[in-house]
């Protein structure tokens, strides 16, 4: 062990310039990392910039495609779509609907950016009128009543054109019920991204403004995670395996990164990682005060996430990334 010892061992021979330290770095972060979220939402010519989330829009199905095609250019492979209904019911029909805001939005874009792959988020939370991921009953969620509703919005975004489905209410059995019935009708070759372990998280408050999908009463503690807990994390992950997902997510990111790695390491599936709202609003808003350096902070956070063993990351920074990655600042 004589080499460990100084005055043999100098670690920081290694660190002295930028080529070596370039040769011996462990983690990159590369733009095939990066899904852009998108929130699409009703009426038309509207770019609207979400008070809490600087730099991050709504946009109508109209100004969408302008949008993608920017998200393309950059190089980023991938968005994931989030909707805001013009109307919202009780069980969130919006969700199955042709007219649907996700399914216009969908149509669209594979039409007109069709080397975009096109993620959806499958949930009921922006479409219901009283802000649940699912059916109500008894003023608690209906899980396998949800199911029933799961499977006819997957197979309606798969028919217009969705390349993959993300389920993020966190109802038990929602992977295999979304398999099955996307098999059913001929939907076999689409990949199902199972928010499998993804917390009740007061991280999730900006995006709740954007996409206006904050529960009217109570909170998500009945099915989203234990902030608390550990091992369930790889509980949730196996059994979303078992059932079929082909990719498992843990969200938010940042505050999860030992469960990231646990997850890394017990399986041998893809990991996304979410790197949530309320993460990229912290950043921007320690940057506007002038206390932190946003840009910096935005690329070591999201260095931990892959570093922690996410092969991918959803994040708001996707497109500021993208930009330094192709100005080659990083
Ligand atoms: C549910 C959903 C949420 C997020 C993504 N999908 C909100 C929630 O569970 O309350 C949060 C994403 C973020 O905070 O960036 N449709």
């Amino acid at each position: 062990m004589m080499f460990f010892k100084f005055p043999y061992s100098r670690p920081r021979r290694l660190r002295k310039g930028e080529n070596i330290r370039k040769l011996v770095r462990e983690t990159a972060l590369t733009l095939e990392d990066l899904i852009c979220p998108i929130f699409v939402r009703y009426g038309e010519n509207i770019v609207e910039e979400i008070p809490s989330m600087p730099g991050i829009y709504r946009y109508s199905v109209d100004k969408v495609v302008d949008a993608v095609k920017e998200i393309r250019d950059l190089g980023i492979p991938a968005v994931i779509l989030f909707g805001i209904p013009e109307k919202k019911d009780d069980i969130g029909s919006d969700t199955w609907s042709d007219e649907g805001i996700i399914q216009k939005a969908l149509r669209k874009l594979k039409k007109e950016v069709p080397d975009m792959y096109l993620i959806t988020d499958v949930c009921f939370c922006e479409y219901t009128t009283h802000g649940h991921c699912g059916v109500l009953k008894n003023g608690d969620i209906d899980n396998d009543a949800t199911l029933e509703n799961l499977k006819k919005q997957v197979v309606s975004h798969a028919k217009n054109g969705a390349d993959m489905v993300a389920p993020s209410g966190m109802m038990d059995g929602m992977v295999k019920a979304i398999r099955e019935a996307l098999d059913e009708e001929g939907f076999s070759h689409i990949p199902i991204m199972a928010y499998s372990a993804k917390f009740a998280s007061a991280f999730y408050g900006p995006f709740r403004e954007a996409a206006e999908s904050a529960p009217s009463f109570g909170d998500r503690r009945g099915y989203q995670m234990d902030p608390a807990n550990r091992r369930e994390a790889l509980k949730e992950v196996l059994i979303d395996a078992l059932e079929g997902a082909d990719i498992v997510m843990v969200k938010p990111a940042l505050s999860y990164l030992d469960v990231i790695s646990d997850v890394r390491k017990s399986l041998p599936l893809p990991v996304c990682a979410y790197n949530v709202s309320g993460e990229y609003s912290m950043v921007k808003a320690g940057g506007r005060l002038g206390w932190i350096d946003e840009k910096k902070v935005a690329l070591e956070i999201l260095l931990s996430i892959k570093r922690a063993g996410a092969d991918m990351i959803i994040t708001y920074f996707a497109k500021e990334i993208a930009l330094m990655i192709n100005k080659r600042e990083i």
